[in-house]
């Protein structure tokens, strides 16, 4: 017999195994997909050693040294889906009041922030709100985002916009990645300009470089700025990202979100990943082209602040590769469930179904730098991947957030089954 492969654990029994290729072999949504059906996948130490059918898959395996078989009831399985843009360190109630201003008196996001509503009420809500509180909540936001079969997200500061504060808020994400399966990348976020230094700009941009981004440095390994009419501009936004990238951080930024800005033109050469684009112009896209920059857009976000949805289709066809994300954080986005955000793309971007797939688990990889490693399920990648008990992998957009049966399976080792987080 020709050499076998070593494994210790089989998933086998999947209806539909999605592996998510780096380079689709057609448009076609099964060759976008990479679907196989009646699959097999073989891990040895938390990696994947052969995939395929699931009778190629038990011919290749050394069968004596299986451990462990996980059926997979007949589901459909994916790599774990991925958040690559959360505030998830952040206070997560209190803007009621923004949402019944919005809502009932037509007030809108940016005026209510203006007004030191928005973001800054958050601050002051982070600010007072003890470490238990907030390591709690963490950990609560943590399990909803399993349960709707997300294994890696990444999370910002920006609730506190000082040193201490900023620091704080990393360190918060840094215990809730170690004491929680879900992976955690951590990203130090300049959000605004607080209202004490709203006279002395300047001075608060060499605060932010010379002190909170070395403070930070040791805890966080992205950088984004909130380049906007009512935070920082263009010019301030590129001395932020600039000094970030020179100390070795990912830099990303918020960018055309409540207006048009030319953010995207300013920042598309300096930054991995640019967010947002609800506001993006021709020339935007064509930078975010040349310059192969990944995007990041939030259609819970659009929908929550009755925003325009970002251009998903018109960026699909200029070949710019973007991530779906929740954008989560009590005032844009309370929203944790990544499948409310595939189904939103479906329904309000018309986005088509195999690219809403890609964009939950491939291009957040990307975004993020970690798509030689998770993302995409073939040799030599992480088993970090979930089993969704479905027939039917379009039902993972069908379903207006309800969450199928789900298992995570991080390294793997199974975390989250029968909606529980195992420890
Ligand atoms: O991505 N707009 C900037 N930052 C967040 C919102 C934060 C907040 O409103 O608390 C966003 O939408
Ligand atoms: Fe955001």
């Amino acid at each position: 017999m020709s050499s076998q492969t070593n494994a210790d654990l089989i998933i086998f029994n999947i209806k539909q195994l999605l592996t998510v290729p780096h380079k689709p072999s057609g448009e076609e949504e099964n060759d976008l997909l990479g679907l196989v059906e009646g699959a097999a996948i073989a891990l040895s130490e938390g990696r994947i050693v052969f995939l395929g059918k699931e009778e190629e898959v038990r011919a290749q395996v050394n069968p004596s040294l299986i451990k462990l078989e996980i059926d997979a009831g007949g589901g459909v399985v994916t790599p774990c889906l991925m958040d690559c843009h959360t505030h998830l360190s952040g206070f997560p109630y209190g803007r009621a009041d923004d949402f019944t201003a919005r809502v009932y008196k037509d007030s809108d996001y940016a005026n209510i922030a203006r007004k030191g509503g928005g973001i800054l009420t958050t601050v002051r809500e982070t600010r007072a709100c003890p470490e238990e509180r907030l390591l709690s909540y963490g950990k609560r936001i943590l399990n909803e985002f399993m349960r709707h079969g997300v294994g890696t997200i990444e999370g910002k500061s920006g609730y506190s916009l000082d040193a201490s504060g900023e620091l704080r808020q990393l360190k918060l994400l840094d215990q809730l990645d170690k004491s929680h399966p879900m992976s955690i990348f951590p990203t130090y976020l300049a959000h605004m300009v607080p209202p004490e230094k709203k006279e002395q700009r300047e001075s608060y941009l060499t605060y932010i470089i010379h002190e909170i981004l070395p403070q930070v440095l040791p805890f966080a390994r992205g950088i984004d700025v909130f380049c906007d009419p009512i935070a920082f501009n263009r010019e301030e936004s590129l001395q932020i990202l600039k000094a970030g990238t020179e100390k070795g951080l990912l830099a990303s930024a918020h960018v055309d979100q409540t207006a048009p800005f030319q953010a995207v033109e300013a920042l598309a050469s300096s930054a991995t990943s640019l967010s947002h684009l609800e506001n993006i112009s021709e020339e935007g896209i064509a930078q975010m082209k040349a310059q192969n920059t990944v995007g990041i857009v939030f259609p819970s976000c659009s929908f929550h602040l009755d925003l325009p949805f970002a251009p998903a289709n018109r960026l699909l066809r200029e070949g710019i590769d973007f991530a779906l994300s929740t954008d989560w954080n009590p005032g844009s986005s309370p929203c944790s469930s990544l499948l409310f955000v595939a189904y939103l793309a479906a329904k309000k971007m018309k986005m088509p179904p195999a690219q809403i797939i890609r964009s939950l688990t491939l291009h957040p990889a990307r975004a993020l730098g970690l798509d030689q490693e998770i993302g995409h399920l073939g040799l030599g990648y992480k088993a970090d991947l979930s089993i969704f008990q479905l027939d039917d992998w379009r039902d993972l957009i069908t379903q207006c957030s309800n969450p199928p049966g789900v298992t995570v399976i991080k390294n793997g080792k199974t975390v989250w089954a029968n909606d529980c987080l195992l420890k």
